[in-house]
């Protein structure tokens, strides 16, 4: 049988550019974040909105947003890259991502960063698992937005990272895949 060549598929989602989102959580007393790209508007009914969220179950944000079943998703404007690099790399359960960020609480409890140019706070209602990724269906609860340029997208975050934030990427893209393929070989199996 011959090599699957993942080349096609790279090309066709290198056409695309997504926001970047800072998704917080909190839980007692622990509270954290991360970087993520898979964030989508899940309902077109302006009365009740939906937020559907895909996190990965290794992270420790995904462990908050279980407990406290909420999180808060932020949007930033492009100077405001350095909270990517301070969500996106690492993970809450060595250090608190928080730590010197006057974070106010939002009505679910999440931390709303300061600052930022968009967030909304959500509650989940409904939570899928799909081996790789736990799928957080949230209403949100409310939100707000500065005016500001376009939301930093991953394109331009990517160009803006150092040779060592590169690596550290490179290693965690790494280190989760090979963590988390067997979680999405099995939920293949169940949902065979
Ligand atoms: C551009 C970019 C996009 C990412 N998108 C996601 C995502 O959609 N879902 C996810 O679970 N992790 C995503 N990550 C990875 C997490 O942000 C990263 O592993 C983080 O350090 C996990 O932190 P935690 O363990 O404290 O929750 C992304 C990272 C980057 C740099």
């Amino acid at each position: 049988m011959s090599e699957f060549n993942p080349q096609p598929t790279d090309d066709v989602f290198q056409l695309l550019d997504r926001p970047v989102w800072i998704v917080t959580a909190a839980a007692g007393p622990r509270r954290g974040g991360l970087v993520a790209t898979w964030v989508n508007q899940a309902s077109l009914d302006p009365r009740q909105p939906v937020l559907l969220a895909a996190i990965a179950p290794n992270h420790f944000t995904a462990e908050l947003i279980r407990e406290r079943q909420a999180f808060a998703a932020h949007l930033l404007a492009p100077s405001q890259v350095d909270y990517a690099w301070r969500f996106g790399l690492g993970s809450g359960r060595s250090h608190d991502k928080l730590a010197g960020i006057e974070a106010s609480t939002a009505a679910t409890g999440s931390p709303i960063l300061p600052g930022v140019l968009a967030w909304l706070d959500c509650r989940v209602i409904k939570t899928y698992d799909a081996g790789d990724r736990l799928f957080f269906w949230a209403d949100v609860l409310a939100g707000r937005r500065s005016a500001g340029p376009s939301p930093l997208g991953e394109r331009e975050l990517l160009s803006l990272a150092t040779a060592e934030q590169k690596r550290q990427l490179k290693d965690n893209l790494l280190s989760d895949t090979s963590l988390l393929r067997p979680l999405a070989d099995a939920w293949r199996q169940r949902s065979e």
